[in-house]
């Protein structure tokens, strides 16, 4: 006898390399050239949607980024990022540990701490480092708003500048403020406007059983390129199938996800865990749904700033 095997559909095979799974992904140790000989800025990257900030942008184990790209970044105690700027926004969601980002101007620099499920939206030419000065490693998500972008530019770099400035983005001591979005300085107030506390944003209820925290977008941060938001979806809920004009991306943080497509009457489906992605094309019937008994957090990134007229329905 012999087992007859359906071969998988073309769906179901786009539905696959539209996947990022963590545990089939690997952390890249040298992905930022310009960090090599200078151990104290060691980090690992693992790309899901694009090369991010990295060159490496011909890494065929990454799926090709339209609007957005989504990394994963993990950089232990003691380490730092030296101070540099981009041609367009880039956002960092920490998923564990805290992590100190720096914002320079002339040599004043504003430092916040940021925790899990807090972000900041380093805004155009801004000069910006981060720094994990806490006891365990940070693991974050950065997002940056184009498909490819340009290399950054380096502002206090330790192969330019001494290690004790390098360290502190630029600022010499006695430069350094801290972040506070009542303070005077004109750098804190922009700072302000593009950091979102987790437990400050408030919790949209939809209709359909799940909460929303908008993070960059109505509610949130306002911006002109992607919309994100920190989605919670309960046990058992999910929604109807929707389509946007642009692409989306949805990465578990907590819980499990069911991801459905749909293409001419045929539905495949994948079920996500913590740090697996999946990116919905433009134009994609999708939906998501939780089968297991625990709630899921989902950091969920769309590729443009409008209202995409999207409402969820309960399935
Ligand atoms: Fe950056």
């Amino acid at each position: 006898m012999t087992i007859q095997t359906q071969p998988p559909s073309a769906l179901a095979e786009e539905l696959k390399a539209h996947t990022g799974r963590f545990t089939d992904k690997a952390f890249d140790w040298n992905a930022f050239p310009s960090n090599a000989g200078f151990p104290e800025l060691e980090r690992a990257q693992m790309r899901y949607i694009g090369a991010g900030g990295s060159p490496k942008v011909g890494d065929t184990t990454t799926m090709q980024p339209d609007n957005f790209t989504v990394s994963l970044i993990y950089k232990e105690p003691g380490k730092y990022a030296a101070c540099h700027s981009h041609e367009i926004e880039e956002s960092f969601l920490i998923i564990d540990g805290t992590l100190v980002v720096g914002w320079e101007k002339d040599g004043e620099v504003v430092e916040v701490n940021l925790g899990p499920k807090d972000m900041i939206l380093n805004a155009r030419e801004i000069g910006h480092g981060f720094r994990v000065d806490g006891v365990e490693p940070v693991m974050m998500s950065i997002s940056v708003d184009v498909g490819k972008p340009l290399p950054p530019v380096y502002h206090y770099h330790p192969k330019e500048h001494a290690p004790e400035l390098a360290r502190s983005f630029g600022a010499a001591p006695g430069k350094t403020l801290p972040f506070d979005p009542r303070g005077e300085h004109p750098l804190q107030q922009l700072m302000a406007q593009y950091v979102v506390r987790h437990h400050e944003q408030p919790v949209i209820w939809e209709d359909a059983g799940f909460t929303r925290k908008v993070y960059v977008g109505e509610g949130g941060i306002q911006h002109d390129t992607c919309r994100k938001e920190m989605w919670g979806v309960p046990s058992r809920v999910g929604v109807t199938a929707f389509t946007r004009p642009v692409e989306d991306a949805f990465l578990v943080l907590e819980g499990s996800l069911i991801v459905g497509w749909e293409e001419n009457g045929e539905t495949v489906e994948v079920e996500l865990g913590p740090r697996d992605l999946v990116k919905t094309p433009a134009g994609r019937k999708h939906w998501f749904r939780n089968d297991s008994a625990a709630p899921a957090t989902v950091w969920t990134v769309i590729g443009q700033a409008d209202d995409d007229g999207v409402r969820y329905v309960a399935a």
